[in-house]
């Protein structure tokens, strides 16, 4: 009997945390939001998380993509933001939305450590978290991908950092030729 009771508890208490874990994700980077170094999106499907994030043996931060689904220990980054500019520090760095459309990475002096880049602006600009693994800035209220202003998915040569562990074949090609 005791034990039935526990199990119960048990159960609702997963019943009653579910709905607040996801209800506290979102797809979208609003001109009104930030995230910092700990705050994640994840794509409406669930299956894409950007964020913060060290490779493997590294103390460097970077803004990333990588499949939600997997383990952490076995995280896969798909694409990497600020490649060129790996932080050390980002206590006080946001990635968010401007009003003129651009998704940029600030540090506490508000200057720009990396940012995309438009030729066009639109009256809501957001930044969504596809679940194709592509982000996108576009304005709130349009999905017509014609319309975007940028999107990750044409930058994808950002995708390897040097720590990264790649394939082993791609590993002899790709690595050895960089050392
Ligand atoms: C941002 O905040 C302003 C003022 O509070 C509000 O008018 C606007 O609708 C908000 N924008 C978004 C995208 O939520
Ligand atoms: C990180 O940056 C913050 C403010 O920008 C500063 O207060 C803090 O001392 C720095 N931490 C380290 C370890 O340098
Ligand atoms: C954005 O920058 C890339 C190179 O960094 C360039 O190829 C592209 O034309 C730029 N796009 C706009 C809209 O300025
Ligand atoms: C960390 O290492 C694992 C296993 O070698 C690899 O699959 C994963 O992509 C690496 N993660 C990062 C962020 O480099």
């Amino acid at each position: 009997m005791g034990t039935i009771f526990f199990l119960l508890i048990f159960l609702l208490s997963f019943y009653y945390c579910i709905p607040k874990i996801i209800s506290t994700t979102t797809d979208v980077i609003t001109t009104n939001q930030s995230i910092a170094d700990g705050e994640t999106v994840v794509s409406s499907g669930g299956t894409f998380e950007l964020g913060f994030f060290s490779p493997n043996d590294s103390t460097k931060r970077y803004i990333g993509i990588w499949y939600k689904q997997i383990l952490p220990h076995m995280q896969t980054v798909v694409w990497v933001a600020n490649r060129e500019k790996p932080l050390t520090n980002t206590s006080s760095v946001v990635l968010k939305v401007n009003k003129w459309g651009i998704l940029a990475l600030l540090n506490g002096k508000n200057e720009m450590i990396w940012s995309t880049n438009t030729s066009r602006s639109v009256q809501n600009p957001v930044a969504v978290l596809l679940d194709s693994g592509n982000l996108v800035v576009k304005d709130a209220n349009d999905d017509n991908p014609e319309n975007f202003l940028w999107q990750s998915f044409h930058f994808p040569t950002d995708t390897h950092l040097p720590e990264m562990k790649l394939g082993k074949n791609l590993k002899n090609t790709a690595i050895v030729e960089k050392l």
